[in-house]
């Protein structure tokens, strides 16, 4: 580089490629069910085929006597699991160890596991292993009343009163359903199991690596330093893959049993058992408003469903009590038991549904009061978060909203049901708002500068495949200088630093600060080594550390440019060292002295367009326009790759997706990618993605947020507020259903 060359294009904010994008499509990544090691057995689990009820016998003769089978393990010789202990914070939705005794509390819990030479030969013999039951009726019932009293989530002056001195006309009560969905990313859970007769390395699909690492540390009795967890790549997870499950454990016992290394891979099938999927709920909403359309009360009481041994909330009131101004507000939760397995985290956990609900019923409010649904939102837009009495860091929903109206055309919006064609199809116009959560977890990073001129980061996080090995990368570029291709992000090992979870969309927000320190640490020990060689060829002779500086790769003298500095690797080769390193580590978000108490979020706003015939009943999604305020955005190809899988994922989620359940049997009947219908490429509507780019300094120094889930949010209730424009049809129970707009009276 020459003195007055163009400075290089910023690290932050471009539209950078996938860094193990080739890696990728050239099938050189190992994901876990790759992986292939000397002597691997393939262990397939056995499940129940009731979902309540006792096993009265467990017969595994004939299964043993089968070709290749060299063991099959049940409750008797599996040896001992532990449980997690309280405040050791190991977290996992099903804190039942695996086989742990014979009561059976869901459709497919594991009951045996056969281990055989090849993956048929396993699959055969675990069809053979006999297993006898004393079977009562499960309770599948997706209807849901509260086994309890409920519990207030946010509560501000008296809902119930204001609601009540409301007349009809200005009030709404009404209840929304969300079906259990599951969680299908195309690659399936996996572990390979690898003991040594001490130590355990788990190739495992986690999103969550330290955590898989602390949960199997106590679960099997065993040293923290005994065990690795390895999670280099991620076919999606979408929160299925966050928390251990009882087939890891499998494996890791079988490993240990037979001292061969153990492949394990849950079917399709059982992804809809064994692996968690998203918590139905019913959510009652009442709202009251002044004529003008100021709200003066607003209820939000919300059900979900638990499983037998474990409790989870799907927190749907998460965003109720700060999205709009009211002065009455109530949040509670409930839950019933049902012999279904235990839910988990799917994107955008509890407030996905809870916008459904709250989304869905701000739109009829706004009808109901013939106000329009986007000025109805902007005349409720509150000031600060009123459930905490915090200032917002950083909201942009306003500007969510108009900007998105003016971008879909709102303004030719007739309000009328079924007014609006186009090419003789009926059109429907529905917009809805969201926000989601902006927190950072605790993160340590570790940074090298090498002699060989690259950059070494290393922390023990996942890339779920959204970015984060991308995103890592542009970090150190930004801080160091150096260009993209010459760091090497090493993730996906406990080993390493120990790094966080990708979910709740905070491992970006959470790795700025750890990576930044780390990078400026090693670029300082750079500077050091190159002012400590005082010789007659050292570049900086005569020079004290202070009078340095690091930039575009290089270490320079203040004051002059960057560009005819000394490149690193120059400095450490002269120094005859391999690499100077720098280590950063930053706590949780509100967590430091002297941090103000602010209330962080993204927001954003979907527009959305579908096409109704109603002579075949036919609705498609024509037309998206999305509006994000999600910080600053460090990677606008993959972060515009995140809202539009998610509006994929919504429109999956408004139209499709429903695990059923069977009543006899307790078993999810549409177990497979043909049944459990999901949201296709030829469904794909345009899709006009905004980032509106402001930084929230208040998370970290890029001011960048997470946007796995925010895209999700709100999605569904702006296409069923579509839908009803198209065909006058509310849909208040998830999945919008043909039979649901066959009432539809709306003609062309
Ligand atoms: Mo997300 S549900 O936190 O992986």
């Amino acid at each position: 580089m020459t003195l007055g060359a163009k400075a290089p294009a910023p690290a932050i904010g471009g539209a950078f490629q996938r860094i193990d994008g080739p890696l990728k499509v050239s099938g050189g990544a190992a994901y876990t069910s790759d992986r292939s090691l000397p002597g691997m057995l393939y262990a397939v689990p056995v499940g129940s085929t009731i979902a309540s009820g006792r096993i009265t016998r467990l017969d595994t003769a004939a299964a043993e006597k089968m070709k290749g089978v060299q063991a099959v393990f049940t409750r008797e010789n599996i040896g001992r699991f532990f449980r997690v202990g309280a405040g050791t914070h190991a977290i996992l939705d099903e804190t039942r160890p695996p086989l742990d005794d014979d009561t059976i509390r869901y459709y497919g819990q594991y009951v045996a596991l056969v281990v055989a030479r090849t993956f048929e030969q396993a699959t055969a013999a675990a069809r053979a292993v006999h297993i006898e039951y004393d079977e009562r009726r499960p309770d599948v019932r997706m209807a849901l009343m509260p086994e309890h009293p409920a519990s207030i989530d946010s509560q501000r002056g008296d809902a119930d009163a204001a609601f009540a001195a409301a007349p009809e006309s200005l009030t709404l009560d009404v209840t929304y359903t969300t079906p259990i969905e599951t969680h299908n990313p195309i690659e399936l859970h996996s572990s390979v199991a690898v003991y040594d007769g001490t130590n355990f390395t788990l190739y495992e699909t986690s999103q969550a690596i330290v955590n898989h690492k602390a949960v199997l540390v106590q679960m099997l009795g065993v040293p923290a330093e005994n065990v690795r967890i390895i999670t280099e790549y991620l076919g999606s997870g979408f929160g299925g893959k966050l928390w251990p499950w009882t087939h890891s454990l499998l494996a890791a016992a079988a490993s240990r049993k037979l001292q061969r290394p153990i492949k394990l891979v849950v079917t399709r099938k059982m992804m809809f058992q064994n692996v968690g999927h998203r918590s139905n709920t019913q959510q009652r909403m009442r709202l009251s408003a002044l004529p003008d359309g100021r709200l003066t009360s607003l209820q939000h009481d919300f059900l979900n469903h638990a499983s037998r041994t474990d409790v989870r909330k799907e927190n749907c009131g998460e965003v109720t009590g700060y999205l709009y101004s009211t002065p009455n507000l109530r949040v509670s939760w409930a839950y019933a038991h049902r012999d279904i397995a235990p839910s988990t985290s799917m994107r955008g956990p509890g407030a996905v549904p809870g916008l459904f609900a709250l989304e869905s019923a701000i739109d009829e409010l706004a009808i109901k009061l013939n106000k329009d649904p986007v000025a109805l939102r902007l005349l409720n837009e509150p000031t600060h978060d009123e459930s905490l009495n915090l200032p917002f860091s950083s909201r942009h929903s306003r500007e969510c909203l108009l900007l998105g109206a003016e971008k879909f055309g709102w303004a030719q919006r007739n309000a009328q049901v079924g007014s609006m064609r186009r090419d003789g199809l009926i059109l429907g116009w529905g917009v809805a708002g969201c926000a989601w959560n902006a927190r950072r977890v605790p993160a340590e990073v570790s940074v090298q500068l090498n002699a060989d001129g690259t950059v070494r980061v290393a922390s023990a996080t996942q890339d779920v495949g959204t970015g984060t090995y991308t995103v890592i990368a542009q970090m150190i570029a930004d801080v160091t200088g150096v260009a993209l291709e010459r760091n090497k992000v090493v993730i996906g090992d406990p080993i390493l630093p120990p790094g966080p979870f990708s979910g709740g969309s905070m491992a970006t927000g959470s790795l700025v600060p750890a990576v930044q320190q780390a990078a400026r640490e090693a670029m300082q020990q750079a500077l050091v080594t190159a002012a400590a060689q005082q010789g007659p060829n050292s570049p900086f002779a005569g020079h004290g550390v202070e009078t340095l500086a690091f930039g575009e790769g290089r270490v320079y003298r203040k004051g002059t440019p960057a560009a005819i500095g000394v490149p690193f690797e120059k400095i450490l080769q002269g120094a005859q060292v391999g690499y100077v390193a720098g280590s950063g580590k930053a706590a949780a978000s509100g967590t430091e002295a002297g941090a103000p108490k602010l209330s962080m979020h993204s927001y954003g706003a979907h527009f959305v367009e579908v096409t109704w015939q109603p002579e075949i009943a036919r609705l498609r999604v024509s037309r998206v326009v999305t509006v994000i305020d999600g910080g600053k955005i460090i990677n606008t190809r993959t972060g515009r790759n995140q809202i539009e899988g998610a509006i994929i994922m919504g429109m999956g989620m408004a139209l499709f997706e429903q695990t059923h359940y069977d009543a006899r049997s307790g078993a999810p009947i549409n177990s497979n990618l043909a049944d459990y219908v999901m949201t296709t490429h030829a469904d794909a509507p345009a899709i006009d993605v905004t980032f509106l780019d402001y930084p929230d300094f208040a998370l970290n120094a890029l001011g960048a947020r997470g946007i796995g889930e925010i895209g999700l949010a709100g999605f569904a209730p702006a296409l069923t507020a579509a839908v009803y424009h198209a065909t006058g049809i509310r849909v208040r129970d998830l999945p919008v259903k043909i039979e649901d707009l066959l009432a539809s009276q709306v003609m062309v």
